[in-house]
């Protein structure tokens, strides 16, 4: 066990707005833990501060012992830690084999598939995530829970400890919601410490055992999803925006 990833005070000011604000906690090696908020709190700004897509104004982060405050986003993939993003992101003309592959020749992604050859490495991660049917397809004519499926594969390329899924399930429909919850469990269940947010609290409080809510920046509740479901505070900050909790 042991604290995989420490955020201490951590704030992000756009001009004068505080994205992120003096936002502390930890993550233990193994944890699944989710980060709900309503639209705005401020969970993708985290992600991208925590990935190193945006630079802190001030506050500190550790990842396995090592301070990664300020490091670029490839410095800091290449030490595990892997994102996926809120709006899909591939390489639209490449084929999903092609879109893997790139994953795996990083570093740690070579690192990791160093007994195979990379195609054939890619090419499992593709089965892991149900998409090794399509392995000669380009993304831009997939389902959209196909490009979820896609991101993760991607991220799974580069060998991760700790994968940041942002909205993994937006967009998806019931169904493709199960099948991209179970790939997540199960990726859970080999030893990947998960950190996710999501929009479809229902599903997201089933599935991880701890939450963290954000609202306007701040850390307003961590614990069991009951718990935090129940929490004032949090009820207020949803209630107060019109959004529908749970
Ligand atoms: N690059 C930026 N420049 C200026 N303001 C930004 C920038 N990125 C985010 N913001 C603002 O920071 C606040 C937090 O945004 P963020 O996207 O982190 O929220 P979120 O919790 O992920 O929202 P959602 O649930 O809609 O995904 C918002 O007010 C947003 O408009
Ligand atoms: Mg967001």
């Amino acid at each position: 066990m042991g604290v995989i990833l420490e955020v201490k005070n951590l704030t992000k000011k756009f001009g004068g707005l505080t994205a992120v604000n003096d936002f502390s906690f930890e993550i233990d090696r193994g944890e699944f833990v989710g980060l709900i908020g309503p639209n705005g709190a401020g969970k993708t700004t985290l992600f991208n501060l925590i990935s190193g897509f945006e630079k802190p104004s001030s506050g500190r982060i550790r990842f396995d012992g090592m301070n990664i405050t300020n490091l670029k986003p490839f410095r800091i993939v290449n030490l595990g830690i892997a994102r996926t993003f809120q709006l899909v992101r591939s390489f639209k003309y490449l084929n999903l084999l092609d879109n893997v592959s790139i994953s795996c020749l990083s570093p740690r992604g070579k690192t990791a598939s160093e007994d195979f050859k990379t195609v054939e490495y890619a090419s499992s991660i593709l089965t892991s995530v149900g998409l090794v049917d399509k392995a000669r397809i380009p993304p831009i004519i997939l389902p959209h829970g196909d490009l979820r499926k896609l991101q993760i594969g991607k991220a799974l390329g580069t060998n991760p400890q700790l994968l940041l899924l942002d909205e993994p399930f937006s967009g998806l429909s019931f169904e493709e919601q199960l099948v991209i919850t179970d790939l997540i469990r199960k990726l859970h269940d080999d030893g990947v410490t998960i950190f996710i947010t999501g929009h479809v609290l229902r599903e997201l409080m089933n599935l991880v055992p701890r939450v963290l809510a954000m609202h306007q920046g701040k850390l307003i509740a961590d614990g069991p999803p009951q718990e935090v479901a129940n929490n004032k505070i949090v009820l207020e900050a949803y209630l107060g925006r019109g959004e529908d909790f749970a």
